[in-house]
């Protein structure tokens, strides 16, 4: 059984995706087994709290420096004897020692087709904001694995979803978040306990259910 961190800011509409897949029994071979908070007052807090799941809160500012707080976030990872990091909505960025001990094991979910409307900047609204602002008829969200490059890694699953003419930034953040976030990230976190996701370069391959699975 694989355990899982799920890293997160605020609402944690995605973890709570997660933690309802988990109930469902719809994540073979993996467990939550902690949530991160980078924010004390973060509600997705509550929401591990209610589903039994140890909640932990660690934030960038309360650390003298990105080293500190790098060695800060692997002794905790480490405490839960973590084997996959979901980022869900978290703010602070994961630097090299992270991505580096956790190679091909941080997955993390953008609300956009990658690769438009990722990178630098757009995070949240903005994200959505810009989708309307190019005028573009897609967008949707993405799940892929975190290496070194900011929304960079090798893609695990995309799901588009319709821009409306009456859309504003927070509607089509809600129907990304209804349509495709919901889904795709609890099904990529499956794949990925069940051993199925086989990284090639850039290419992420979804492998067939091995033989006397369920
Ligand atoms: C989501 O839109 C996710 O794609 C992005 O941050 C947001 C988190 O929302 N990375 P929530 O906290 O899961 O509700």
């Amino acid at each position: 059984m694989l355990k899982i961190a799920v890293l997160v800011s605020g609402g944690g509409t995605n973890l709570q995706a997660l933690l309802d897949a988990q109930a469902r029994g719809e994540i073979q071979n993996g467990q939550i087994a902690c949530v991160i908070s980078s924010n004390p007052d973060a509600y997705a807090l509550t929401r591990a709290k209610n589903a039994g799941i140890p909640g932990e809160t660690l934030s960038r500012k309360d650390f003298p420096s990105a080293e500190a707080y790098d060695h800060a976030l692997l002794d905790l990872l480490d405490r839960y004897q973590t084997d996959l990091i979901v980022l869900a909505g978290f703010m602070t960025i994961i630097r090299e020692p992270i991505v580096n001990r956790y190679s091909g094991r941080i997955i993390n979910i953008h609300p956009a087709l990658i690769p438009a409307f990722c990178g630098k900047g757009y995070y949240g609204l903005h994200v959505h904001e810009a989708a309307l602002e190019r005028g573009v008829k897609l967008t949707g969200a993405t799940v892929h694995f975190v290496n070194e490059v900011c929304d960079g890694g090798p893609i695990i699953l995309q799901k588009a979803v319709a821009v409306l003419p009456d859309d504003t930034p927070e509607r089509l953040q809600r129907r990304v978040m209804e349509e495709a976030e919901w889904k795709l990230l609890p099904l990529a976190v499956s794949l990925f306990c069940e051993g199925r996701l086989s990284v090639q370069g850039n290419t992420v391959q979804i492998l067939e259910r091995k033989e006397g699975t369920a």
